[in-house]
């Protein structure tokens, strides 16, 4: 390759290094751009017009060095006009050391770390996580859950039926039956969602509101397995020691069913106003599945038992973080959300 060419290049190379080095601002970089690599007198361009007097053989490999050497400037100008525009955004006398504006970041509302929460604490005990749609069949949230026609949650003050002929689901236990209908035994699975019920609002009951499904099927499932996940899960939520008790209940889909309290996280149980001096926080339904149920989607009654829970998620994380007013979940008060 022609040993001038390399030469120029080199020098042409140094020379932009130091007229970039020494630019005090875009003025500067402006003119180290005109006197290198301007297009009509650019010292670039002669170097480019050199390139046609050398030897065909030659000039390829110096083609090469010199558009090399043109992305390598340009690049470097960039660069340098860029740390001089940073350098220029600070004001001359200002305090670097003091702290810097805080960014307002965003916080995980207290629903979702309640079921971010139910999702671990299950998912450690074999639990997977499923959904379902919130626009359901009856045959979904009533029929196949063995809930007669003349049922009450069937009036339409406790469900909101749709013109289309569906509804708002009411429970997740709706998602019990897709999941069985889906797939045959084992089940393990929780089902986190939004359920829909025509109440009032007031500070404990809304519309629209949050349960987390819970359903285990498989041979020998038995009520002291339900209440060993219910006792672990429950610690895993409000800490080590808590405890749950167990009192008869009804559900049409379980049978024996069961309301479950657990000991109240802010007294251990001794009694305050929170817990309304019982000592207990009431927070779930379960049961066994009804072998109605079983029947109502196809798995055989007669060798497989399970059991099924439903937490209302607004109530567990109303305990869990010290809420007294369901309302403030959906207001989307930032004194509120930025709390968490
Ligand atoms: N679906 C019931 C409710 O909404 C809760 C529940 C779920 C009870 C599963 C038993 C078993 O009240």
């Amino acid at each position: 390759m022609s040993q001038s060419i390399a030469r120029q290049a080199e020098e042409l190379r140094a020379r932009a290094v130091e007229a970039l080095a020494a630019a005090a601002g875009p003025e500067d970089i402006e003119k180290v751009r005109v006197e290198i690599l301007g297009r009509s007198r650019g010292r670039l361009k002669e170097l480019m017009a050199a390139l046609k007097a050398l030897p065909a053989g030659e000039r390829r490999e110096a083609g090469q060095l010199v558009n090399a050497l043109k992305e390598q400037l340009t690049a470097a100008l960039e660069a340098r006009r860029e740390e001089l525009a940073a350098r220029a955004a600070v004001r001359p006398g200002a305090d670097l050391t003091q702290p810097a504006e805080r960014i307002a970041a965003g916080h995980i509302h207290p629903l979702t770390r309640a079921f971010e929460t139910l999702k671990e604490v299950f998912g450690s005990l074999g639990f997977s996580c499923v959904e379902g749609p919130e626009i359901e069949t009856e045959h979904h949230n009533f029929d196949a859950l063995n809930i007669p026609p003349d049922h009450p949650a069937r009036d339409s003050f406790d469900t909101f039926f749709l013109d289309s002929g569906g509804l708002l689901r009411s429970q997740t236990s709706t998602v019990q039956i897709r999941v069985m209908e889906a797939s045959p035994p084992p089940v393990r699975v929780i089902a986190p969602g939004r359920v829909y019920r025509p109440d009032a609002v007031d500070a404990t009951h809304h519309y629209c509101f949050h349960q987390c499904e819970g359903l285990m099927v498989d041979e020998e499932v038995a009520f002291s397995d339900l209440k060993a996940v219910l006792t672990m899960a429950m610690e895993g939520v409000f800490g080590a020691g808590t405890q749950t008790r167990f009192r008869p209940g009804f559900f049409p889909f379980t049978e024996p069913s069961a309301e479950v309290d657990v000991s109240c996280p802010f007294c251990s149980g001794r009694g305050c106003r929170i817990c309304k001096g019982t000592g207990w926080i009431e927070l779930l339904g379960a049961g066994m599945v009804n072998p109605a149920v079983f029947e109502a989607v196809g798995y055989d009654p007669e060798r497989y038992t399970g059991f099924a829970f439903g937490i209302g998620v607004e109530r567990l994380a109303m305990i869990r973080y010290g809420i007294d007013d369901i309302r403030a979940f959906s207001e989307n008060d930032m004194r509120f959300l930025e709390q968490f």
